[in-house]
């Protein structure tokens, strides 16, 4: 790992992440979540504080990068929740978690940037209780070819100074094409942010 992508990229992705129009997005679908849960690729844990603790019972934080572990670790430290909180340092390509264990799988801003996109949505599938579902935001591709044009050209760029994130991953048909029914998705531009990264979806998805 070079010292870009272990020193510069976290610090980088948290302060993308935590822009206003990104926090609301999350505040869409966060707070819904209950039972087990199972958060991937959390970063440095950017939505630890809008979890319903009333609701969640658990709260596993997967999450690779050692750079984002340490931030998740200070974040869950700071609101005093460190304690609740497994964290499971590794990809989601491989979930160390029991069949039909999950009641509730969040993912956000993060199938942008998942290396086998596949494998990690069959292991969520794996993972994930009968009528458990998986709540999301993600930026991505957007239908509008003057802006999907250049975030094709950008993405080979973009990919490699933003830890691997792609611009041109349309979540809602990776879901789909991963056997997830996903009824109540809705997409917008974000306001006061650069088309080309924020064209968004959100929603829930559930096994066909
Ligand atoms: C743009 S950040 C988003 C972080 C967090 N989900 C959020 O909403 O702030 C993308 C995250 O995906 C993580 N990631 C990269 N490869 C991954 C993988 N194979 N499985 C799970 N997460 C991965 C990165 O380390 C990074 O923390």
């Amino acid at each position: 790992m070079s010292p870009w992508e272990r020193y510069v990229v976290p610090n980088l992705i948290s302060c993308a992440c935590s822009s206003r129009p990104i926090m609301k997005q999350r505040a869409k679908v966060v707070p819904k979540a209950d039972g087990v849960v199972l958060e991937l690729g959390c970063g440095s844990g950017t939505n630890f504080a809008m979890y319903d603790a009333g609701k969640v019972e658990k709260l596993y934080a997967l999450e690779p990068a050692p750079g984002m572990i340490v931030k998740a670790r200070r974040t869950a430290g700071s609101l005093g929740i460190g304690k609740s909180i497994e964290f499971l340092e590794t990809g989601a390509e491989h979930i160390p978690l029991a069949d039909k264990s999950v009641d509730t799988a969040v993912i956000t801003f993060v199938l942008c940037t998942i290396p086998d996109w596949k494998s990690a949505l069959a292991e969520t599938r794996r993972v994930l209780k009968p009528g458990g579902k998986i709540l999301f935001t993600e930026h991505g591709l957007s239908p509008d070819e003057n802006i999907s044009k250049w975030q094709r050209r950008i993405e080979p760029v973009w990919k490699s100074i933003a830890g691997g994130c792609h611009l041109t991953r349309d979540s809602v048909s990776l879901l789909r094409e991963s056997g997830f029914v996903c009824d109540d998705a809705e997409t917008m531009y974000l306001p006061n942010s650069p088309k080309i990264a924020g064209y968004v979806s959100w929603g829930s998805a559930r096994a066909a």
